[in-house]
């Protein structure tokens, strides 16, 4: 017989939810020291746990075991219409003492999710087997990998057959076909990111304004002459899906790399990389951060081999079929 309640989340829930949160935080660091620390102490908790549950429309459930909570879990609607009618279960919006009630929780909350027809679900989950597991038992699938890995700490060689180089003014044109080499890669199978793609002219338009901003290191790798591909490093800061518990501090960002098709395989990928990685290290960043969607079979391949390793899985569910 269960001797659990759940119910849905309230104001009062917020202190015991971030102890579990810090519970969770704390394991999870064991396996990712270069995760913040901050948020293995409950008042830090607190403060993410509280933005998850102030964010509009966010609702939740708890379960409380003999008088004590022993799990939660809060998500927000994100009003962009690239994700669908979304839910989203941010980093700091599931703690649980026992993975498998994680799945009781979420059966509390989602039918009031799904009522109001917020048919698309997203979640955050660290990469812990069990409560991965359990999220898939609730017919997650995995979309998102979120990674980091330390700065190198001796210079990376120069690759062979390359050269890899600051971007120039005169490499607009190539930067800005290469800004939709992304997109256009993904919107293919077995991707099929419904992410939007800019024209030539607008990505064209992007370069001429950014490119002197010292804030991005943006690297081009040639080979027999001809640009084959970009990278661009920046500090974590400024990617906005990197945040709270999943947010490195003091990181660099592999925030975008894309290679010509037909110059795929080269090598040139593991270099734009390379260089990304070396520049974070010069611009004293302890760490590099990176993501991917785990169905792009290129990038998914590449940047594990550069000693990225996963942190945070973000599973999606579609409900109706
Ligand atoms: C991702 C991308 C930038 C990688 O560039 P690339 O030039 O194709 O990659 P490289 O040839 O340098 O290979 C990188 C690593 O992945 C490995 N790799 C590539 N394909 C692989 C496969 N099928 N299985 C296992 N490893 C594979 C390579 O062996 C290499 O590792 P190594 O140097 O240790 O041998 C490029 O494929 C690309 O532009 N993809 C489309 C856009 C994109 O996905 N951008 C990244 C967005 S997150």
């Amino acid at each position: 017989m269960s001797r659990h309640v759940i119910r849905p989340f309230e104001e009062a829930d917020l202190p015991a939810a971030a102890g579990l949160l810090a519970e969770r935080h704390q394991e999870h660091r064991k396996r990712h020291p270069l995760l913040p620390a901050d948020y293995e102490d409950d008042r830090l908790a607190l403060v993410e746990v509280t933005a998850a549950w102030e964010s509009e429309g966010a609702s939740g459930a708890v379960m409380v075991e003999g008088g004590e909570l022993t799990g939660y879990v809060l998500a927000a609607p994100k009003p962009s219409s690239v994700w669908g009618p979304n839910i989203w279960i941010e980093a700091a919006g599931h703690a649980v003492r026992e993975p498998e009630h994680i799945r009781d929780l979420y059966g509390a909350a989602a039918a009031r999710w799904v009522d109001d027809g917020r048919t698309a679900h997203y979640v955050l989950v660290p990469d812990d087997p069990e409560l991965i597991d359990a999220w898939f038992r609730l017919a997650f699938g995995s979309q998102h990998a979120h990674a980091v890995r330390p700065v190198p700490d001796t210079p990376i060689p120069a690759p062979r057959d390359l050269v890899v180089r600051r971007a120039a003014r005169g490499d607009i044109p190539v930067l800005a076909e290469l800004d939709l080499a992304l997109p256009r890669h993904q919107a293919l199978s077995p991707v099929f990111s419904a992410g939007e793609l800019p024209t030539f002219e607008e990505a064209l338009a992007d370069w001429e304004e950014s490119i002197d901003d010292q804030d991005y290191a943006t690297f081009v790798a040639e080979y027999n002459g001809q640009v084959i591909g970009s990278s661009v490093g920046c500090s974590l800061d400024k990617s906005s899906s990197h945040n709270g518990l999943a947010k490195p501090d003091n990181a660099g960002f592999l925030g975008f790399a894309a290679v010509l098709p037909p110059a795929r395989g080269l090598g040139a990928g593991r270099a734009l990389g390379e260089a990304v990685l070396q520049w974070s290290a010069e611009t004293g960043y302890t760490s590099v951060v990176t993501d991917w969607r785990v169905t792009n079979l290129l990038s998914s391949r590449a940047w594990p081999r550069l000693g990225f390793r996963q942190t945070f899985h973000r599973l999606h569910r579609l409900i109706g079929y």
